[in-house]
């Protein structure tokens, strides 16, 4: 898939406020600098899209990109931030979940999780909630030029093995570093064969 234009349409907490849901859409979620916005910027090869930060916490709102004129990309904020405040912590987890459960164009949500680590409990809890009410999503291992691929496949088999402990099977699994880019054509040609 070629990306010709990619643009910044709206940001808020407020699913009545976004887009018109008439167009296919897919969002971006995990853990706090797990480099949810980084990924957007590397797919759409616009380095400057999505705001990314060193610091956890950066994304805090609902962002909407529109590629092509014909889809979206969405940036979501990250979750298990601790210095949320407890009163923004649970604001977030609402309105995510609100527009998670309810937006009607939501064909599919990007799980990521940091290829470096071990699967956490807040991750796995996250993907049972969005097994249990009928979210499609696949996993992204990502910062993977961070470590070696023996390294790698060792975490990703771990991760398998975890994984099938709850699950039957498991959903589409993608690995990618924004800094390399690998990963790109893959994850592009994937939604490519859900926009169809
Ligand atoms: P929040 O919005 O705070 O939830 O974070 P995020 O998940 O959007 O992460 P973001 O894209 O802002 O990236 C966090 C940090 O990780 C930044 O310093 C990025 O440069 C870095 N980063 C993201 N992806 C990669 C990657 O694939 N490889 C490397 N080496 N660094 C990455
Ligand atoms: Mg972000």
């Amino acid at each position: 898939m070629i990306i010709k234009d990619a643009k910044f349409v709206i940001s808020n907490t407020d699913l009545d406020k976004c887009p018109t849901p008439d167009k296919a859409e897919y969002a971006f979620i995990g853990r706090s600098n797990v480099g949810k916005s980084s990924l957007i910027n590397m797919l759409t090869n616009n380095g400057k899209l999505a705001k990314t930060s060193g610091r956890p916490g950066k994304t805090q709102l609902i962002n909407h990109f529109l590629i092509n004129d014909e889809w979206y990309l969405v940036d979501l904020p990250g979750y298990g931030f601790a210095k949320a405040s407890k009163e923004s912590r649970f604001k977030w987890t609402q309105f995510i979940q609100d527009y998670l459960m309810n937006r009607e164009n939501l064909l599919n949500t990007f799980v990521l999780l940091d290829a470096r680590l071990p699967p956490q409990k807040i991750d796995l809890e996250f993907m049972n909630w969005c097994g249990h009410n009928g979210i499609s999503f696949s996993m992204v291992f990502t910062k993977i030029d961070k470590l070696s691929s023996t390294a790698l496949q060792k975490n990703l088999a771990v991760y398998r093995k975890e994984m099938l402990k709850v699950w039957e099977e498991l959903p589409p699994v993608f690995t990618s570093s924004s800094t390399s880019k690998f990963g790109r054509e893959k994850i592009l040609n994937y939604i490519d064969q859900i926009n169809v």
